[in-house]
This record gives C-alpha cells, structure tokens and sequence, in this order.
C-alpha cells in the first residue's frame, strides 16, 4: 500500500522502488522523525484539530514507536521507500485509522527538513564534545612532555627551534576554531521548517513558534519555499567537519613523520599501530594515515554536496535526498577519526633526545644571535649578513653556532663594522653573548611575545587552554 498511491493505475515498477528508496540511510532519523512527529501532534491539538484523547492516542503510539526504536526492535520495511513513509504506517498498524491524521498540514518536505535540523543540532554536539576530547589529549600530552624542545620547520627545513608544548596548542588553536565553527553552523541550523507543508506554508493556522520551541529550536523559517529546499545548515557543517579533517590530516602527516626512526621523535603504542603480513620489523601508524586518507573522502563530500545544490530550482526537489550519505559519512568519519587520534596522541612516547638532538641541527638558533646583535646597536639587516657569514664558517668548521671561537667571530664583526661604522669587533663582552644567544634555551625564551614560544608564554597558553576545556 503506497501512501501517495490514490491516484496511481498502475503498480511502481521495481526498478523505481529500488531507485528511489532511502530507508537504509534515513533511518538514522528516526528519533528525530518521531520527536517531530511528537510535537507536531501536539501542535495539531492546539490548533483544535485533534482532540485531546486522538492527540494523547497519537503521541502513546508514538512514544512507544519511540521505544522500539531505541530497543532496535521496529523492523524497517524496504517497500514503504523512507523513514517517514515507514514510521507512519508502522503508528497505523500499533493504532488504527487514527494514524491518518498524524500527516494532517505537513508533507515529507517540511517533515524531512526538520528531522535533518534536529539530526545536525544533535550530532553537531557530538562533534565538539568529541573535539574537546581530542584537545584534551594535546593539552595533556604538553603538559607532560610539552617542555621538550624541537625544530620548527618552515619549507620543511630546520627553521627555528620551539617547545613541543607549543607545536600542540598550535592543534588546539585549530580544533577550537572547528568548535567555534561547529557553533555557528548549529545556530543557523537551529530553526523550524515545521509549518512551510510541501512548499506553500501549511493549511491551518497552525502556531509554528510553540511547536519550533517544543524541538528546542531557537525560532522558525520566515519563508516557506526556501525552508523547504535551504541545505546551506549541511553545507557548512560540511565545510566544518571537512576543515577540521585537515586539521587532523596534518597533525597525522606530523605523527607519521616523527615516529619514522629517522626522526625518532615519537614512537606510538602498539595499541595504535598495526604492522605488515610480510616484514615482521614493521609497525605501523596506519590510524594518522586512515586519517589523512578519508580527509579526502570528507573533502569529496563537501564538493560533491555544493555540486547538488547548484542547479536546484525552487523549492523540494527530490535530488536533496542525496544530501543525507555525504553528511552522514563526513561526520561519523570526523568523530571516529577525533577519538582514534586522541587515542594515538594520549599513548604517544616523546623521545625529548631525539627531539633536542634535531632542534640543534641545521642552526636553528641564527636567528635569536642576529637578535643579540641588533640588541649590541647593529641593524637587524646587518646583524642577518653576519650570522649568515657565522653559520657559513661553523658548518666549514663542522662546529655549532655556539661553539666558534672568538676570533672568528671578531673577524666577520669587523667586516659589518667596517660597513657600519659600528665597532663591536673590538668588544670582548660580544663573542660569548653571542654564543650564550646560540644555545636552545636562550632562543625559544627569546622569542617572548605573545602567542610566541618561550616557556613563560606557552605555560600561560596551556593554562588557558586547560581552563576552557576544564582539564
Ligand atoms: N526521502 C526524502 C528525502 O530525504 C523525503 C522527502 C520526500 N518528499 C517527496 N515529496 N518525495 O528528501
């Protein structure tokens, strides 16, 4: 029996059931279907078109509908297409006829538009309570390794060195602009399209507030034809969920990388790695580069859900069936993909020798003994031309920065000075500031600013970070 079928002759052909069938995906809406449902009873008794028994009768049934759901008991039925064609005749087979006027000043367009606002509000909290799971996972692992010092890169080449407590918050910095995008996707999408009917608006004088207000939502659409067909609510949760997967791709690329023993930065537990079916020495961080791989997926999504939209019309068309597997898949992938990398973080093994040992290489600390110069009177221009003349001579020397003797030092001072009209050549308190300058400590606590690396700054950053997310 098709509940659309009055003015059907003929049978639908199997190949259009089968085509146009969505229970296997929409099912997932069927709480939300049901709390609609709920209120919309509700609303219908308010607006005098149910009686109080026939309105209490509905919502029983449906409540109990409600039950089996959540027991995982009601038995989808593939012949009635979708979840609300499913729920609706699963009601009339625990009531009666009285199911009949449950769909009374409400189509499937309005109904669907709903239930997915409701999914998305739902899930959206899931979302950021699960990135705050990962940010505490960062946020503990630099307060307990975060004092170990690493090279920054830029252009993947040794740049400057920097506390690992800092490359984490870099993360946390990230993960909290996701929370707060997640946040604004939720507002926008936390408004009724209950009432909009098929496209027109409903047929009854139906108070759309009470029941908007009921679902918990924060107000009603103002127009009838865009409530019916608006997705932006799932395109831009979308573009959330697939920038934060880029997010959590980098921090992966990072893992994988570090824990390479050529890095030897980090190692990750056995429990979060997997190894070869032929090379008995491997093991693997097959989780980051799960991570990394399905952000591609996610980022598929979001241009494959834009791509539907483009071209539709005013106002329902039944291309939005397809908004549901792309959103539904993006953001179980995000959520997975935030525990298993809180996991991976949470049981991660620091190597800080390794880690120092690299932060050493590759000068990292020219810049902070430029610093000291320009902090003896040279202009910053010069003071770069010197230091890059220093890292010249050490690594002909094989010697660290800190380690060139005096006078080789004096003599490209002389050079500058010759070009400057400064003398810091003749200065004898010069070479060992400048070698103090070139020690790691000396450069991460020089970068003192805020948002900038030295110990005191990061240590305010973690406790802040700790504050927001109560950890
Ligand atoms: N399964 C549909 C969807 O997900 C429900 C709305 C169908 N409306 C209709 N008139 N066929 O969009």
């Amino acid at each position: 029996m098709r509940l659309w079928g009055g003015r059907f002759e003929g049978s639908t052909d199997g190949r259009t059931a089968d085509f146009t069938r969505s229970i296997e995906v929409d099912r997932a809406l069927a709480l939300d279907d049901l709390a609609g449902s709920i209120a919309h009873v509700h609303g219908l008794g308010r607006a005098g078109l149910l009686s109080t028994a026939e309105a209490d009768a509905l919502v029983a049934g449906l409540t109990g509908l409600r039950a089996e759901v959540e027991a995982g008991t009601l038995a989808w039925d593939p012949a009635l297409e979708d979840v609300h064609l499913n729920l609706e005749a699963a009601l009339a087979a625990r009531i009666g006829p009285l199911a009949g006027r449950l769909h009374t000043g409400r189509s499937r367009n309005d109904q669907v538009a709903t239930d997915l606002r409701l999914w998305t509000r739902r899930t959206i909290d899931a979302l950021d309570a699960a990135t705050a799971r990962m940010e505490r996972a960062l946020v503990d692992l630099a307060g307990r390794e975060g004092d170990a010092v690493l090279p920054g890169t830029t252009h993947v080449q040794p740049a400057q060195p920097v506390l690992l407590a800092h490359h984490l918050l870099a993360y946390v910095e990230m993960l909290e602009r996701d929370r707060g995008r997640l946040a604004d996707c939720r507002r926008r999408a936390n408004v009724s399209p209950l009432g909009s009917g098929a496209l027109a608006g409903a047929g009854y004088a139906l108070d759309r507030g009470a029941t908007a207000r009921e679902l918990g939502f924060d107000g009603v659409t103002a127009n009838s034809l865009d409530a019916v067909s608006d997705r932006d609510f799932v395109a831009e949760l979308l573009f959330a969920v697939a920038l934060a997967m880029v997010h959590l791709s980098r921090l992966a690329e990072e893992i994988t990388w570090w824990s390479n023993p050529r890095f030897g930065f980090v190692r990750a537990s056995d429990a979060f790695t997997t190894g070869s079916s032929m090379m008995p020495n491997k093991k693997n961080p097959d989780p980051a580069e799960l991570v990394r791989g399905r952000a591609a997926r996610v980022i598929g999504s979001l241009a494959g859900f834009l791509a539907l939209l483009k071209g539709l019309p005013l106002a329902y068309q039944r291309d939005l069936q397809e908004d549901k597997p792309p959103l539904f898949e993006a953001c179980a992938t995000l959520e997975a993909s935030l525990d298993v990398m809180a996991g991976m973080v949470a049981t991660l093994a620091v190597d800080r020798d390794a880690m120092r040992r690299a932060a050493g290489d590759g000068f990292t600390t020219a810049t902070a003994v430029a610093d000291a110069l320009v902090r003896h009177g040279l202009p910053f221009r010069v003071a770069h031309h010197v230091v890059g003349r220093l890292v010249a001579a050490a690594e002909r020397a094989g010697s660290g920065l800190g380690e060139l003797p005096d006078a080789t030092i004096a003599a490209m001072l002389a050079e500058a000075g010759d070009a400057t009209g400064a003398n810091l050549a003749a200065d004898p308190a010069v070479p060992p500031a400048l070698r103090a300058a070139a020690s790691l400590e000396a450069a991460v606590a020089s970068c003192d600013v805020v948002g900038g690396t030295a110990p005191g700054r990061v240590a305010a950053a973690l406790a802040a970070a700790r504050e927001r997310l109560g950890a």
